[in-house]
Parts: C-alpha cells; sequence; structure tokens
C-alpha cells in the first residue's frame, strides 16, 4: 500500500493540463454494450476505476484495449449478461451497464452495489427508471435481475427525482437504456452534468436520437440499432477544480490548461469570493480553455452548498474546505447531497484546521497555518484535499492509502512534483520510517520544552 509523503510550503509555478473526464469516461465505456460495432474513446485517463470498468467489459463478452490512440471496445459475445460481484463492488459505477445490456441483450444480472465511504448511496431511482421503460426486476443474492418483456423496453414519461435531486448515473443508465427502446422516452429531473450531455454526444454519434442532454427535460427517441463511433472525451472538471484550489492554497501563481471552464463557473465564483483570481486567457474552447490562476494575499471566508449542476459540486467541497481552513475568518460548508461526506474532517482537524461540524454543516474557522501530519485519506476527493492541505502545511504530512487517489487522479504525485511540489509516493513502511522521527515523547517527568 502506497502513502504519500509531502513537505509543504513550497509555491507551484508551471503548467498543469487537465486530464480527460473519469466521471464521462465510466457511462461512456458502458455504452458500448449497445452495439455489436467497434467504440474508440479518445483521452481516457489511465486510472484504476478505467481499468476495472474495461474489466467488466471483458467479462460482459467484449474485447478491450488501449493503445496509443485511445481504447477500443467491441462487444462480441453478447450471451454474458452477468455483473459479478466481485467487479462491481470495486467500482460503483459499474451500475451503469445495468441499462445498456438490458436494452441490447433483453436481460442482465447486475450486482446491486454495496456501502460506500461518502455515504448512503441507493440505485432505487435507476431501478424506478428501468422499470417505467417496462423492465421486470427482482433482487436475488445481492443481485439486480432484470427482463425487458419480449426483449425489447419501451418508451415511456419518467420523473428521475430523488430526495437529493437529480442522479448523474441514474440518468445515464435510463438514457442509454431508452436509445433502444420502442417509441419515445421523456426524462423529466434529469441530471445536467457535463458527463450526461458528454454521454448523449457519443450516443447520438452512435445513431441515437437524444435532444435537451444537459438540461432537466430528455427527450429519446428509440431506434433499432446503434452503429460504432469515435469520441474524445471533455476533460476532467473536478480534476480541475481539485487544480485550481491546489494553486490557490500554495499562493501560487499557475497555468491550467485543457481545462472545461464553462462546466466549473460556480466553483469559479466561490474562488472570486475567496480572493482567488481565475483568468481565462483562451477561451477559444471554453471546454478546453488555458488560465491563469493566482490569489490575493489573504483568503475570504465564504458560504458553500452543494448542489446538482450547475450549482456548486459536491466532489470539490473537500478541496475547497481544505483552502477554507486558512481563510481569515469562519466559512460554513452544507453538503445537500452526500450529507455524511466528511471522512476528511477529522484528519484535516489532525493538521490543525478548526473545524465544527453539525450534521450535514461544517462550520470552517480559519487559521493562520495548519502543520504537517500523519493522516490517513478514505475517499476518492477526500484524500484530493488532503493533498491540498499538506502542500500548504508547514512541515512534512504522510497521506496513507493512496490507492483511493489512483481511482480518480492519474499520477498525481508526478504532475505535481512537475510544477515544484515536494511529493513522493513511497511504499507505507517507508513513509513510516521517514516519520517516526518526527514523533518525541519525553519520559514522564522530564520537561515537555527541555
Ligand atoms: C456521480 O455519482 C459521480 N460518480 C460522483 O462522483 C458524484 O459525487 C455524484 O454523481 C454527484 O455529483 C460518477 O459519475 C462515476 P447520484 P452517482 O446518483 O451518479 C441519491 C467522484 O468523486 N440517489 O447523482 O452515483 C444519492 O444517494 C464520485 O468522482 C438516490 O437516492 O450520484 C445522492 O444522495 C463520487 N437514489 C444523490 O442521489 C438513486 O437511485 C445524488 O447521487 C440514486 C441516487
Amino acid at each position: 500500500m502506497d502513502a504519500f509523503v509531502i513537505e509543504g510550503g513550497r509555491r507551484l509555478d508551471g503548467t498543469l493540463r487537465v486530464n480527460g473526464s473519469k466521471n464521462a469516461a465510466l457511462p461512456q465505456l458502458a455504452a458500448a454494450l449497445l452495439t455489436d460495432q467497434p467504440l474508440t474513446l479518445r483521452d481516457v485517463p489511465e486510472l484504476a476505476d478505467i481499468r476495472n470498468m474495461m474489466k467488466l467489459l471483458g467479462e460482459l463478452g467484449c474485447s478491450c484495449v488501449r493503445d496509443d490512440d485511445g481504447i477500443h471496445v467491441r462487444s462480441e459475445d453478447e450471451s454474458q449478461v452477468y455483473a459479478r460481484y466481485d467487479v462491481v463492488r470495486t467500482m460503483r459505477a459499474g451500475i451503469c451497464v445495468l441499462g445498456p445490456i438490458l436494452a441490447r441483450r433483453g436481460r442482465a444480472r447486475v450486482s446491486m452495489p454495496g456501502g460506500c465511504a461518502i455515504g448512503d448511496r441507493p440505485v432505487d431511482i435507476h431501478l424506478r427508471g428501468l422499470e417505467a421503460l417496462g423492465a421486470t426486476i427482482t433482487l436475488e443474492n445481492g443481485d439486480i435481475v432484470a427482463e425487458a418483456p419480449g426483449g425489447r423496453l419501451r418508451g415511456a414519461t419518467i420523473f428521475l427525482g430523488g430526495p437529493f435531486g437529480p442522479t448523474v448515473l441514474g440518468t445515464a443508465n435510463v438514457m442509454s437504456a431508452a436509445t433502444l427502446a420502442a417509441g419515445t422516452t421523456v426524462i423529466e429531473s434529469a441530471a445536467c452534468e457535463p458527463e450526461i450531455a458528454d454521454l448523449a454526444k457519443l450516443l447520438c454519434s452512435m445513431g441515437a436520437k437524444i435532444s435537451g442532454a444537459g438540461t432537466p427535460r430528455i427527450t429519446i427517441i428509440g431506434v433499432d440499432e446503434l452503429s460504432g463511433a469515435e469520441h474524445q472525451i471533455i476533460p476532467d472538471r473536478i480534476e480541475a477544480g481539485t487544480f485550481l484550489c491546489a494553486a490557490a492554497i500554495t499562493n501560487s501563481d499557475l497555468k491550467v490548461t485543457n481545462c472545461p471552464i464553462d462546466a466549473l463557473l460556480a466553483a469559479v465564483d466561490r474562488l472570486a469570493r475567496i480572493g482567488v483570481h481565475v483568468d481565462v486567457e483562451d477561451q477559444s474552447d471554453p471546454y478546453r480553455a488555458t488560465c491563469r490562476v493566482y490569489a490575493e494575499r489573504s483568503l475570504r471566508p465564504v458560504e458553500i452548498s452543494t448542489q446538482p449542476h450547475p450549482g456548486f459540486p459536491t466532489d470539490l467541497q473537500a478541496q475547497f474546505m481544505a483552502l477554507l481552513t486558512l481563510a481569515d475568518g469562519n466559512s460554513v460548508i452544507t453538503e445537500r447531497i452526500f450529507p455524511e461526506r466528511f471522512l476528511h474532517v477529522p484528519e484535516l482537524s489532525r493538521m490543525g484546521a478548526k473545524l465544527l461540524r453539525q450534521g450535514a454543516t461544517v462550520v470552517v474557522s480559519g487559521v493562520r497555518e495548519l502543520v504537517g501530519a500523519p493522516v490517513m485519506a478514505s475517499d476518492l476527493r477526500a484524500s484530493a484535499g488532503l493533498v491540498l492541505a499538506a502542500m500548504a502545511a508547514k512541515g512534512t504530512t504522510v497521506i496513507n492509502r493512496v490507492y483511493h487517489l489512483d481511482r480518480g487522479y492519474e499520477r498525481l504525485e508526478e504532475r505535481l512534483r512537475g510544477v515544484g511540489a515536494s511529493i513522493e509516493r513511497l511504499d507505507t513502511s517507508e513513509a513510516q520510517e521517514i516519520t517516526a522521527p518526527m514523533i518525541t515523547v519525553k519520559p514522564i517527568g522530564e520537561p515537555a520544552h527541555a
């Protein structure tokens, strides 16, 4: 198990390029199950979750090859309909093969995703949407078993809203399934995330008839067959937001390229209020912009509430909390999508942050400095918040279990080192050897500061 050892207090300098989006790539790879023709996706990051999805597609009868040109997927054996627990439990997004298998192969058996570090994540809305398309769904031994009557789903009008708003992967699942349904489907209260619009773009290039993706109402006119396609996925707005926070928390002047600034307006608005400038130097393509990011001398406190897109993304909550631990005053952060998503709070507190949690709200009282400490990564974005805090902290921080980060950030330590961060990936035991001398315990009775 690897750990990161980070020496804080360094300014960053140079350029960071944003990679393709993990959360766009996952449902798009699953879309390959909707046809027996070849699909090529470009700019897909090299991540644990992507490898798991490729493994899952392999088990579902697809050939899946990555080369310099991208990932090439072709569904060859369409008799496979079972997505096993052992693969789905490693990656919740495995659920998004359910709609495509059911729509194309007429039946599916997909393990129900288990628990998640960021909180309760049911898939009831996914199932509700597929049932509205005519599927019969039962739960057997932890597996979702779905059948399309007569082997084909049928179009319907579906309200897909839930207690915390729309569902992203639920919208992806139902929209993908509806492309091959008989008749027209209208999804109301659909997720408006850029990843949904990009999935619809891919599906349309495969011959699907979709309008309104990226808005709360999506209309899909079902077709009998889909073809293959080639598609370059959008850049990762959450990685981009993480880089903008990295520049701000280290008081650096940094360039961020391939930046989907148009997908980050809520985050950029908060940064402006905090005193962080994001100057767009080239936005010939607002999804692949070049930005200069730099902060004013002191950071101002703000209020943040996470919301569905285009509101402030929950996947940037931990990174902004890390930033606001150094603001000049009290900030208030409310998590409205995953109310339990605060595993980073006790770890940031270990670094000297002043955080008071009350239910789904955390009051962040700014401190003059954070101090390095051994901390534990718990989930993808919480870990990103710890990396940011460590880069700003005084002294050495060791972040254990960085496999959480590898799920969503490709070679993060190398890329940050490339702009001047002091960050190393070590085996956990090596990292512990480094931190051991940091802590000296005086024998009982000896004065503390002798
Ligand atoms: C996607 O997860 C992202 N994952 C998450 O990013 C992201 O946090 C989330 O959307 C919200 O933006 C991928 O795209 C792979 P939801 P998803 O269904 O689709 C509730 C990351 O860090 N809900 O939109 O699984 C749910 O519990 C990951 O990259 C139901 O109640 O999230 C949550 O409170 C973490 N029933 C809310 O809706 C359902 O059937 C939104 O969840 C489905 C969801």
